[in-house]
């Protein structure tokens, strides 16, 4: 459980609430997975119950988003229903100083490239942790497989120069199941030079349905950071 003083958290915290104030009345917005966009979540179901927004409908990018939204009274709606987002918000587990993101630390990457992709505003909100010069650098790359094509893409993506492992539950027994159903692999990766050709590279193997690299997707990068203690939002 985190100190309600935790730095991380006032930074999440901070720049869940700049993504927020984003979103206009009459929308349509996709709604990302993570303990930052957690925060960007309930305030705008703050903002629709207290009358300052209208007219908002989320498209949720994981379970976990929906259950949030669900919780803060956003109304959800697909994309059955709509063929446009106006905005989505989305935290990531890496940016690169070009907006190149890894993300799928919370295993939600295939449905958030899907909605971040189609959003015509697409806003990345981080800590300044998440900051990195080279992608790779901290956090291994998620790759969704369906399960019968487990070991093929494992010994794939070793050929592509990778160290991939198989995620694992935590508090629950046996490897992580998708919203899908299906499988992540974490792979390491020394260097990503070419994260574009990376990223079609794995996901023209077969069996895999989607990597968390995001090339040219993110719009707009709010880091939350602390300066002399206080926090501060910041365009990247
Ligand atoms: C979910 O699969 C991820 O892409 C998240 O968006 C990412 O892990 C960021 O999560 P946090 O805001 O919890 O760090």
């Amino acid at each position: 459980m985190t100190d309600k003083n935790d730095p991380a958290k006032i930074m999440k915290q901070e720049v869940g609430k700049a993504a927020a104030d984003y979103v206009k009345s009459d929308s349509i917005v996709g709604l990302g997975t993570g303990s930052t966009t957690a925060y960007a979540i309930q305030y705008l179901g703050d903002s629709l119950n207290n009358g300052e927004l209208n007219n908002i409908h989320g498209i949720p990018t994981s379970f976990q988003a929906e259950v949030l939204a669900k919780q803060y009274g956003i109304p959800l709606t697909t994309l059955d229903a709509v063929d446009y987002i106006n905005v989505a918000l989305d935290g990531a587990d890496e940016v690169d100083p070009q907006r190149i993101l890894i993300k799928g630390g919370g295993a939600a990457h295939t449905r958030e490239k899907v909605v971040d992709s189609l959003a015509e505003l697409f806003i990345v909100v981080v800590d300044s942790g998440k900051l990195v010069e080279k992608l790779g650098s901290n956090f291994l790359l998620p790759v969704e497989v369906i399960p019968m094509a487990v070991n093929p893409v494992m010994s794939a993506l070793e050929k592509l120069g990778g160290k991939p492992e198989l995620r694992m539950g935590v508090k629950k027994a046996g490897p992580v199941v998708t919203d899908q159903g299906n499988l992540v692999i974490d792979v390491k990766f020394d260097n990503i030079g070419d994260p574009a050709s990376l990223e079609t590279k794995i996901n023209n193997l077969p069996g895999v349905l989607e990597n968390g690299l995001f090339v040219g997707v993110a719009d707009l990068v709010l880091v939350g950071e602390l300066q002399y203690g206080q926090p501060k939002v910041r365009q990247m």
